[in-house]
């Protein structure tokens, strides 16, 4: 899916009208197929971008498309079949605690099926073998049948990625897959999933805050910082002083350290300790 950003501003998803844009006159345009990691500080507007991207919310201000067509301009059923077009893993992924892991797999295939089949699919798991090439593929083969409130937070981050991998998207968006990874996981992910996308012809954004993946893994590298693109350069091109300017006031999360102490009022997000790791 080809996705065009021209001028766009856009609050964050949560935030109420009258608060300023999480997203300020941001150009983009990502071709079909292609593969690029978001970085940037907390705060800077990542989740916003994915979430515009998936269609959760509309921007503001600013000329949007996908596929050469304007989302916000189609019919409401229209909408909801380019939405089936869209795979969207949030940080946390929302997976029902009592549903077994090859169910929880499967849902990300619903967007193919009638109603019917729908409820079918999640009484009765019929593709079990794609659920288990799948979740094999993130290493979790063996957590077929387990239920999603007996996995770790890694384990249950990498369910929500090998969703990915049964459903019909050919956009998928990936906000911060590695947060709940260990490092030789992080990296087995990573590299499964830009590995699929290439395989499939799918386009990958993924916003992360382990700079080093991003920088091992993806061809091509967008830095956000306050709302707005630093930079959008082929990989390569990418240096340590475009990166120290991007984290300038916050270089603690470039070299993995903490955010700040959380404050009261903080959102989860800001509250976490980053899982980032060490930047070339
Ligand atoms: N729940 C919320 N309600 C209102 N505004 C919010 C909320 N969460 C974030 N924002 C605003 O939107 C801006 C962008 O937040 P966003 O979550 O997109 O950043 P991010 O780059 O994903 O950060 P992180 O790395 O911490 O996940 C924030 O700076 C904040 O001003
Ligand atoms: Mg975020």
């Amino acid at each position: 899916m080809r996705l065009e950003l021209q001028g766009i501003s856009a609050r964050h998803v949560a935030a109420r009208a009258g608060q300023p844009a999480a997203l300020k006159r941001v150009n983009l345009t990502v071709q079909a197929g292609e593969q690029l990691a978001v970085v940037g500080p907390s705060g800077a507007g990542k989740t916003t971008l994915l979430q515009l991207l998936a269609c959760a919310h509309r921007p503001a201000s600013g000329g949007f498309a996908l596929d050469g067509q304007d989302p916000w301009s189609l019919p409401r059923s229209a909408l909801q079949r380019l939405r089936g077009r869209l795979f969207l893993a949030p940080q946390v992924p929302p997976l029902p605690p009592r549903q077994r892991v090859v169910t929880a797999v499967l849902a990300g295939s619903l967007p193919t099926m009638g109603l019917l089949a729908s409820l079918r699919s999640l009484l009765y798991p019929r593709d079990i073998p794609a659920a288990h090439l799948a979740l094999d593929s993130f290493n979790l083969a063996d957590k077929l049948f387990e239920r999603v409130d007996r996995l770790s937070g890694g384990e249950r981050q990498r369910v929500g990625l090998a969703r990915a991998l049964v459903a019909p998207a050919t956009l998928w968006l990936v906000d911060e897959p590695l947060s709940a990874l260990d490092p030789t996981l992080a990296r087995l992910a990573t590299t499964n999933l830009v590995a699929q996308a290439q395989q499939r012809n799918v386009t990958l954004v993924a916003s992360l805050h382990q700079v080093d993946m991003a920088l091992a893994h993806f061809p091509r590298i967008v830095g956000l910082r306050e709302g707005q693109v630093e930079f959008d350069l082929p990989t390569a091109e990418v240096t340590p002083a475009l990166l120290e300017a991007l984290y300038a006031q916050h270089e603690h999360e470039l070299r993995g350290e903490p955010v700040v102490a959380a404050r009261e009022g903080d959102t989860p997000a800001t509250q976490r300790q980053p899982a980032v790791m060490h930047c070339r």
